[in-house]
Formats: C-alpha cells, structure tokens, sequence
C-alpha cells in the first residue's frame, strides 16, 4: 500500500471529489483526518473507511478560516506527530482563481488552493 505510515488531512471531505480522495487514501493505508464546513457530511465519509477497516476522523475546519486551519493542523501534530499529506477539495463558487497565476493570488485564495 502507498500511504501507510502517513497521515493525511483532506479538506472539503463532504464534495465528490473530497469523499474519493479520502477513500482512495484509506485502501493505500493512510491515516486520514477528514474536515469539511459542516460535520455531518465529512462523519459519514469516515464511518464508511473506519467501517471498511481504514482509520479516519472527522472535524469541522473551513478550510478558508486560516486560524481555523492552523488550530486543527496543530491539534494534529499533537496527536500524530506529523502531517505529511495536505489535499484541498473545497469548492469556491464564483472564485477569481481560474487564469491567475498562482503567485498572484491572495492569501485566502492561496490557502484555498493549496
Ligand atoms: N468534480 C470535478 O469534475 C472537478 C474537476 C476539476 C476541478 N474541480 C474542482 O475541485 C473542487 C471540488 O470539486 P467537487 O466536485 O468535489 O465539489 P463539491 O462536490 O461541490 O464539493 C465541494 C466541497 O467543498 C466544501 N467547502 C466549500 N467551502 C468550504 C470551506 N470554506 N471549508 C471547507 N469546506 C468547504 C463544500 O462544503 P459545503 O457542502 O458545506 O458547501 C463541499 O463539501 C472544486 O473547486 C471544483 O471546481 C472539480
């Protein structure tokens, strides 16, 4: 399995492309913490791996509130010693991202792409 041994934060876990990732991190054997806006979405992803035998947890992080962000990021460390997969799913609706190079960006932006 690719992922064993690594700890993975995914971010926008209750999207389509969010809850795939997260999946197919779980059958390479990551240990994943799973965040979205609401909670209730981003659980039920990681019932599915827990219940399929993979390790996941779920957290409520907007993922465009950076002290929210680095308060979760740092509950992380504490716990697992290390984060060493960070995939961004959010979804920005009508976002001025598309066409700016990434330098350009914003912070908020940045973070979001990140
Ligand atoms: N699907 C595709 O084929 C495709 C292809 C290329 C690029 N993309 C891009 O990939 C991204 C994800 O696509 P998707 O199809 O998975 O979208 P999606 O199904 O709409 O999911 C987006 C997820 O992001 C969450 N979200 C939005 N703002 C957030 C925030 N501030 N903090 C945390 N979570 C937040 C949403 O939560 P709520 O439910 O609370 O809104 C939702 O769960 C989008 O930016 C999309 O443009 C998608």
């Amino acid at each position: 399995m690719l992922l064993q041994n690594k700890n993975a934060v995914i971010y926008g876990v209750g999207g389509a492309i969010g809850g795939a990732v997260a999946r197919a991190f779980a059958r390479e054997g990551a240990k994943l913490f799973l965040t979205g806006r609401r909670r209730a979405p981003v659980e039920a992803v990681a019932k599915d791996i827990v219940s399929a035998g993979g390790s996941a947890e779920a957290a409520e992080v907007d993922a465009l509130d950076e002290q929210v962000v680095d308060k979760h990021l740092q509950s992380l460390i504490d716990k697992a010693g290390r984060v060493d997969i960070s995939f961004n799913a959010v979804g920005i609706p009508g976002t001025k991202i598309l066409g700016v190079p990434l330098v350009e960006l914003d912070i908020v932006e940045g973070i979001a792409l990140s």
